[in-house]
This record gives structure tokens, C-alpha cells and sequence, in this order.
């Protein structure tokens, strides 16, 4: 059994953010080989599909023991025995804590009552968190948003303070409302503020790129979680572990870059078979090259590619010149 702790893990915390299609286990390695001390999050994971043994369900809570650790597997759902359940079931499976998802805006999710639309049905959003504290000995956590349709102080206290009688032994907040989606900037008082509120520990998430920006908007909170940031960043968490604890930092060379791109690659390959990784892989070169002059140009070749020793030769030779926009 894990003895990890959201109270005494060291601060600050600072953490990938569980993002669906791609913090999958080859992301989460890739992140840790950068910063060992990120804490992770899994993609969120349907209990139904987790319950069934459905393999796709059941591949996004795989990880790597040996480099993830501490990895914390977040689910979504809203039927809080199956929320029971599906804790047993994650620890017997070794992750270190569960999260539930209270935060996810898409249509698909809200409107089959999952995700944020439990930011509406507190009491339903108590049971669950019951429920999945009676599954498990590991920490339960929550990840929401600071409201539905508009911030509402009264609401968003009363909510968060409902999830830590319940049992929940952390909450992130998402600067923004569901219906904002990610659009606009994420608004970090509410966060400020709660965390004087409650005993519990309590990480922001909204817009971090840099140590910059979490310096900016940490606050009091015990850490920051980061997201979009880390996308072809993933140098971004040394970066923010360095500002946060006033020690230097220098940006990755061409050379860390380009090994660490090739890794990445390696990583993806290795989760699942090359043509997939290499599919994968598209999404993430765009990020990679995102900001410099001409990135739309080697993109198109690079999302023409299948093969790993073509990709990392054009994105060396589109790296070694290229220029910001
Ligand atoms: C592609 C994508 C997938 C996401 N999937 C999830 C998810 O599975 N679970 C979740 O709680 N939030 C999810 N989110 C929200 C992020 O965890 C995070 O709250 C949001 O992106 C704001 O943080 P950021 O500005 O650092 O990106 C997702 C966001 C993106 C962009």
C-alpha cells in the first residue's frame, strides 16, 4: 500500500494536469525524465469502462511503477457506488491517490451528468466522494472548477467545504467557470481565498506556462497544476520548481531538446506499437515547433511522416535555424 500524502507531500506541489488524448503513461514518463518531482495525473477514466473491463478504459490507468510514482488515476462518473468500486479497483491496481472529476465542461460529459455537472448536484457530489473514500485507503481528491455558469463565491465555499467533510483530502480549482470552457483567463482570488477557508491543501490550475506565471499566481496555495503549458514544454516544470524556489534555471540547449523530442517518440512507440506512436506524435510536434517562423511549413511534412529517423531530421534542421515569429 502507498504512504503517499497530499499533507505532508512536500511543497510546493506542482503537478501535470490530467488532460484526456494525451497524459497517457508515455507523457507522464516523459514529463518525469524532465522533473522527477512532478506529480501526475492520469487521463480521466470512465468507472463504467474501468468496471467492465473495458481495454481501452483500463490502458488509460496504466503506469509505469519503476518512474510514474507518485501517480494519482482520475475517474469521472456519477454513481457513487460504482465510484467505490472502481477505488477498490485502482488500489488494487497500486496508483497512489484518486481524484474525481468535478471540473469537465465538453457537452458529452455534462450532459450525461458527469464532469462539471456535478458542481450543480453538491449532494450528489458528497456521495460520491463518500463513496470513494469507503473504496480505498489511498487519498481522495477532487478537481473542479470555480462554478457552472458564473462564479458565485457563497456557492463555490460551500461546494468545496461539503467535498472536505465528505472526505476529499485535496482540491484543485480550475480558475474558470464550465461555461467558459478554456476561453478567457483563469481567475486565481477565488482560489486565494478558499484556501484560507478550508484545512485541506488546495492547488491551483489555469494558464501556468512558465515560473514566471506561477510565481505570479501561487499565492497561498500549497502548488500549482499545469496543463496546455507543458505541451512541447515539458522543461516548463524544472522551470517552475526553480522560480518557485528562487534557484537558477537555464532553458534546454537544441542538443536536450532534440534528444529529449527523440525520447518522446521512443516513449510513444514503446506504449503501444510505432504506427500509433507516430500518429500520436503529430499532435505533439506542433507544439514542439510551435512560435517559430515557418513551423507551419515542417509541420506539414512532419504530420507526413511515419518514420522516426525522417521526423527527428527535420525537426533538427528546422530547429538548428529557426527564428520566433
Ligand atoms: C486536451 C485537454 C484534455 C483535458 N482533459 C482533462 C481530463 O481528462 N480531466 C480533467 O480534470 N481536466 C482535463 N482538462 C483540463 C485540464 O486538466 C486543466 O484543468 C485545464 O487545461 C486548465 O489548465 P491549463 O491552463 O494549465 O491547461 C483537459 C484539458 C485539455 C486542454
Amino acid at each position: 500500500m502507498s504512504d503517499f500524502s497530499w499533507k505532508t507531500h512536500p511543497r510546493p506541489i506542482v503537478a501535470l494536469a490530467p488532460m484526456a488524448g494525451y497524459t497517457d503513461s508515455s507523457y507522464r514518463e516523459l514529463v518525469k525524465e524532465v522533473c522527477p518531482r512532478v506529480i501526475c495525473f492520469t487521463e480521466f477514466t470512465n468507472i463504467d469502462g474501468l468496471l467492465h473491463g473495458n481495454k481501452a478504459t483500463i490502458r488509460q490507468v496504466i503506469f509505469n511503477p519503476e518512474k510514474e510514482r507518485p501517480i494519482v488515476a482520475q475517474l469521472f462518473g456519477k454513481d457513487p457506488e460504482k465510484f467505490k468500486a472502481a477505488a477498490a479497483f485502482l488500489t488494487e491496481h497500486g496508483v497512489d491517490a484518486v481524484d474525481i472529476n468535478m471540473g469537465c465542461p465538453a457537452k458529452k460529459i455534462v450532459s450525461s451528468d458527469h464532469g462539471s455537472a456535478l458542481l450543480k448536484d453538491p449532494s450528489l457530489a458528497e456521495r460520491i466522494v463518500e463513496a470513494t473514500v469507503a473504496g480505498t485507503n489511498l487519498p481522495v481528491s477532487v478537481k473542479m472548477r470555480i462554478g457552472t455558469s458564473c462564479y458565485d463565491e457563497g456557492q463555490f465555499f460551500d461546494f468545496a467545504h461539503r467535498m472536505e467533510r465528505a472526505g476529499a483530502q485535496l482540491i484543485t480549482v480550475h480558475g474558470r467557470t464550465s461555461k467558459q470552457m478554456y476561453g478567457g483567463s483563469a481567475d486565481w482570488e477565488p482560489m486565494h481565498r478558499l484556501k484560507q477557508e478550508l484545512s485541506i491543501p488546495v492547488i491551483g490550475n489555469g494558464d501556468i506556462c512558465s515560473g514566471a506565471d506561477a510565481v505570479e499566481k501561487i499565492g497561498p496555495l500549497d502548488g500549482v497544476m499545469v496543463g496546455r503549458g507543458s505541451f512541447g514544454n515539458p522543461w516548463v516544470f524544472q522551470d517552475i520548481f526553480a522560480a518557485l524556489e528562487g534557484t537558477s534555471w537555464e532553458p534546454p540547449t537544441l542538443e536536450e531538446k532534440l534528444t529529449r523530442i527523440e525520447r518522446h517518440i521512443e516513449l510513444a512507440c514503446n506504449f503501444k506499437d510505432e504506427q500509433w506512436g507516430m500518429l500520436e506524435m503529430r499532435k505533439h510536434y506542433s507544439w514542439y515547433i510551435k512560435g517559430l517562423r515557418d513551423a507551419s511549413k515542417v509541420r506539414q511534412q512532419l504530420v507526413l511522416t511515419e518514420n522516426r529517423e525522417e521526423a527527428l531530421k527535420l525537426l533538427r534542421d528546422f530547429l538548428s535555424s529557426a527564428v520566433p515569429v
